[in-house]
């Protein structure tokens, strides 16, 4: 039986490399492979059937030539989706596959139909001049750096108690609320909260306090590290998905986004994958109460050093 083809290994057409797989996709009745999706080096990404893999080792040999393989379909990334967002169950587990490495087939019936787009897009652009004058307040939101201060509102995630083991992340939801002129809007976010082992706790702060600076560079907190909570955005620093803790075959236990496969470990540094920098430590503090609070603070995603958006 044919060894299964990974992503990033590399793919060798019958005559030259041709670039690295991408994604593979699954038929979701069948529970198999049926195509790699292969990157190749114009930055295209070209659908090939699972019957062109000659051999699988360190490498994908492909019985086909490169120019064949360009022949292949671009993949129409909105015909498919990740095991993660439709949840078949035990797919991932089926295939011997890492969350979001895999892509199904959306369903023909939910597909962009052309003609269904263009009236989806009219009525979209109708709507968008309609809503303009109340979308005005959430906009100026959105930029909010340009008119105020940020928004330093301590926020309650959890119990300091609730945490009986060590290095065991949990996702905390809370309500965040946006006022504008007459609009306010309610929106759900969450961040996740732990209480760090004494390593992990040296791995996040590096022997160092973490402060936290407004825009004219004052200081308005400062984590120190000898507290033993913290807080990571809910946003993959990549482009914003959130990202879960869970169990991967390489890395154990750890943070995974799904949108572009980037795992983090517990101290939010990156194992593999595109972010540009580790996990986002947000401010925290234990009140006399017993709460776990933060600051909603949030980072521009893509950027290696940290821009704050709200
Ligand atoms: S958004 Fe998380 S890896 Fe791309």
């Amino acid at each position: 039986m044919l060894m299964q083809p990974k992503i990033k290994m590399k793919v060798v057409g019958s005559d030259r490399d041709v670039g690295e797989v991408a994604n593979v996709i699954a038929d979701p009745v069948a529970k198999t492979i049926s195509h790699i999706v292969v990157r190749t080096g114009d930055r295209g990404q070209r659908v090939v059937p699972l019957d062109q893999i000659a051999e699988v080792s360190e490498d994908v040999h492909l019985r086909c030539s490169a120019v064949t393989v360009s022949g292949y379909p671009l993949l129409c990334r909105g015909d498919y989706t990740t095991v993660h967002q439709q949840e078949v169950a035990g797919l991932e587990a089926r295939l011997d596959v890492e969350p979001g490495e895999i892509l199904i087939p959306v369903p023909e019936g939910d597909r962009d139909i052309p003609r269904r787009g263009f009236f989806t897009k009219f009525t979209v652009a109708i709507n968008a001049v309609l809503a303009l004058p109340l979308a005005y307040p959430i906009l100026k939101f959105l930029i909010h750096p340009m008119y105020g201060a940020y928004d330093n509102t301590w926020v309650k995630l959890a119990r300091a108690d609730q945490f009986s083991d060590v290095d065991a992340p949990r996702s905390y939801r809370f309500k965040k609320t946006l006022k504008e002129g007459y609009l306010e809007r309610t929106f759900d976010k969450s961040h996740w909260a732990m209480k760090a082992s004494p390593e992990t706790l040296e791995a996040v702060y590096q022997g160092k306090d973490l402060e936290f600076r407004d825009k004219n560079g004052d200081v308005y907190w400062v984590n120190r590290r000898n507290v033993p909570y913290i807080v990571y955005s809910g946003k993959c620093p990549h482009l914003g998905c959130g990202y879960k803790w869970r169990s991967t075959k390489k890395y154990n236990m750890a943070f995974l986004c799904p949108c572009h496969l980037t795992i983090y470990n517990i101290a939010g540094s990156v194992l593999t994958g595109p972010a540009p920098r580790t996990l986002d430590v947000l401010p925290v503090r234990v009140t006399p109460g017993g709460d776990i609070e933060t600051i909603d603070v949030e980072y521009k995603a893509g950027l290696v050093g940290r821009v704050r958006v709200i």
